[in-house]
């Protein structure tokens, strides 16, 4: 079978094993060369959510850059099946599994629902019998549309929205090369409620809360979860929005981490990363103009980063020195994008981005490229005239 890009909106429905391949080696080249810090590094890590993203690039900084960490990763994928070929998810997971068993480093995936108590317990067995009993650090890195209700089994969704006003915008479409514009009414109180139970800290302190009482966190354990602030322009979308409500509970459940923790002397920490093309991302309506023009900013001064050189700045750069945090003890990553020069710049191109010339304004091609590669595509190393044989895929484990 030869496998070609299939998009729906901004959803790749398909994906090009060796071409995730090729994403993971370009990202583990990324963070074999990352310089050694002289701070303590994790030597055990277990990372919720590390199939794709940020989570995928904070295992890879943490096992491949100087810390060579021993590494548990959770997340939420399929193979092939009558559907079709699989997530680009899945095939990150064993081809990262792969390269980390031929680099003599400890890997071990878990594919399930971090929200079960099945996957709660499968982690406990696989800290135990694969790290020797502890972790030293928690990546916090899911992120999803719904959340079951664990009383209930119902599930809490969550949605995109402004709170208390209309927002007109517009959002990509990948698979009709369109900037479409949009018109988001403001959240009722129940979006509100359900966003900050699917993104918000809840589930977060329930799974330290989960390895506390197992004892299954070493003494000065940390954790850190992901977080978005963002300039004027994204805020009515995002940071004073249903997102920006659950990020505030995220970063106030920090605290409650704290003090969890205080018995062993960990520490719970909030990075704020900066914009990027996810397939989380991609999903939220409004947010890619801004994407676009950011990236052409960035990309021209030279400061562009993606996922993994995010995560190799955070864990061997600020992680380290533990004065380098905003008024709230946030960790900035985002700082870059968050520059003047850079926002006066971004402005200065928003307010000329229209749906007729957003391909020249923005750069277009760099967001779609990178949304392609997410998904396996756009890579020079792979020759995709070639037949993937479905069997050999199948026959992979995870
Ligand atoms: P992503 O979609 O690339 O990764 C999400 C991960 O969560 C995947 O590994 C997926 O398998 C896993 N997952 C989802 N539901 C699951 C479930 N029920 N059980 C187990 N695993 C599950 O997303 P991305 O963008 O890396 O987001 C991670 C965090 O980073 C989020 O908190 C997000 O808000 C934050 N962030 C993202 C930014 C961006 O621009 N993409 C910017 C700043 C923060
Ligand atoms: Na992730």
């Amino acid at each position: 079978m030869i496998i070609q890009p299939k998009i729906q909106g901004v959803v790749a429905r398909s994906c090009h094993p060796f071409g995730c391949q090729a994403a993971i080696f370009e990202q583990i080249s990324k963070s074999l060369s990352q310089q050694s810090s002289s701070g303590t590094l994790p030597k055990r890590v277990l990372v919720l959510g590390a199939s794709s993203g940020f989570g995928l690039a904070s295992r890879i900084a943490l096992a491949f850059g100087p810390a060579k960490a021993a590494t548990i990763g959770v997340s939420f994928e399929r193979g092939v099946s009558e559907k079709g070929i699989g997530s680009a998810g899945w095939y990150n997971n064993i081809f990262f599994h792969d390269a980390a068993e031929k680099a003599g480093l400890i890997s071990t995936n878990i594919v399930g629902d971090a929200f079960s108590a099945e996957t709660h317990e499968q982690v406990a067995k696989s800290i135990e019998q694969d790290l020797g009993g502890q972790v030293d650090l928690v990546v916090y890195s899911l992120a999803t549309g719904i959340r079951p209700n664990p009383e209930t089994g119902e599930f809490w969704r969550s949605a995109i929205r402004p709170v208390g006003e209309t927002v007109e915008g517009y959002s990509v479409n990948f698979e009709k090369n369109s900037l479409d514009k949009v018109s988001l009414p403001p959240a009722t109180k129940q979006e509100i409620d359900e966003t900050v139970k699917v993104m918000g800290g809840e589930d977060w302190l329930s799974w330290m809360q989960f390895l506390s009482e197992r004892n299954l966190l070493s003494k000065g354990c940390e954790t850190v979860a992901y977080s978005y602030i963002g300039p004027e322009y994204t805020h009515a979308i995002y940071h004073k929005g249903t997102l920006g409500f659950a990020k505030t509970h995220l970063h106030n459940t920090r605290d409650d981490i704290n003090t969890l923790l205080k018995n062993i002397e960990g520490t719970a920490n909030i990075a704020v990363c900066k914009a990027l093309v996810t397939k989380a991302s991609v999903f939220i309506p409004g947010l890619t103009p801004y994407l676009l023009a950011l990236y052409r900013v960035m990309k021209a001064k030279g400061l562009h980063e993606g996922c993994i050189e995010q995560m190799n700045r955070l864990f061997y750069g600020k992680w380290q020195d533990a004065a380098d945090r905003d008024a709230e003890g946030l960790i900035r990553i985002d700082d870059w994008e968050l520059r003047d020069d850079i926002q006066l710049q971004a402005n200065a191109l928003l307010a000329e981005m229209t749906p007729d010339n957003f391909t020249k304004i923005g750069d277009y091609e760099g967001v779609l490229g990178e949304f392609l590669q997410l998904n396996g595509f756009e890579f020079n190393s792979v020759d995709y005239t070639q037949e993937v044989d479905i069997e050999k895929l199948k026959a992979l484990r995870p």
